[in-house]
């Protein structure tokens, strides 16, 4: 009999991709048959790149890599993960914050679903102060973003007007 597909979709709002994000991305595919990176369509928080946007950039750096998909999602998490067959939640955690809000989320969503367990990862060291704010703040601010974000999303940063969080979808 055929092993079980393992399944875990990665949630998050990606505004913009980080090299943390694909860190932590990268070794959620080695533990898992299929990894769906899932960018929260949430269309009442201004973001810095529309969700489009968003989802074209993780397909431009993520395309290609085997058991990894790239989609969006509404509502709830847990009923997302369920409807992708997905068992687990993949988060990643840098600092004891990450953790404290990390475990609220976790436990409220098992909380709604039992059956979905939440696997916490800890990106490479070398990534442990990279997030999408303080990228979001760079680029806002004329700031060099290399090294902070995968070359692809540097373009798409360069290209983006200088400007405050606009867009809402
Ligand atoms: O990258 P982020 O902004 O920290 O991601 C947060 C995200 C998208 C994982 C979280 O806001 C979420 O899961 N939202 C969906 C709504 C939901 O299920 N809420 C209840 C569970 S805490």
């Amino acid at each position: 009999m055929a092993a079980p597909t393992r399944i875990a979709v990665f949630p998050g709002s990606f505004d913009p991709l980080t090299n943390g994000h694909v860190d932590l991305i990268e070794r959620a595919a080695r533990m898992f048959d299929r990894v769906v990176v899932a960018v929260l369509r949430n269309t009442s928080k201004p973001s810095f790149f529309s969700v489009d946007d968003r989802l074209a950039m993780l397909r431009e750096v993520l395309g290609g890599r085997d058991g990894v998909d790239v989609d969006a999602f509404d509502g709830l998490l847990v009923d997302y993960a369920r409807k992708q067959r997905a068992t687990v939640v993949i988060r990643g955690v840098r600092t004891t914050a990450d953790l404290d809000y990390e475990r609220q989320m976790a436990l409220t969503n098992r909380h709604l679903d039992g059956a979905i367990d939440t696997v916490l990862l800890l990106p490479s060291a070398e990534f442990g102060h990279v997030s999408s704010t303080l990228v979001r703040e760079i680029a806002t601010l004329g700031g060099q973003v290399r090294g902070l974000v995968p070359t692809a999303v540097e373009s798409w940063i360069a290209r983006r007007p200088l400007g405050p969080m606009t867009r809402t979808v």
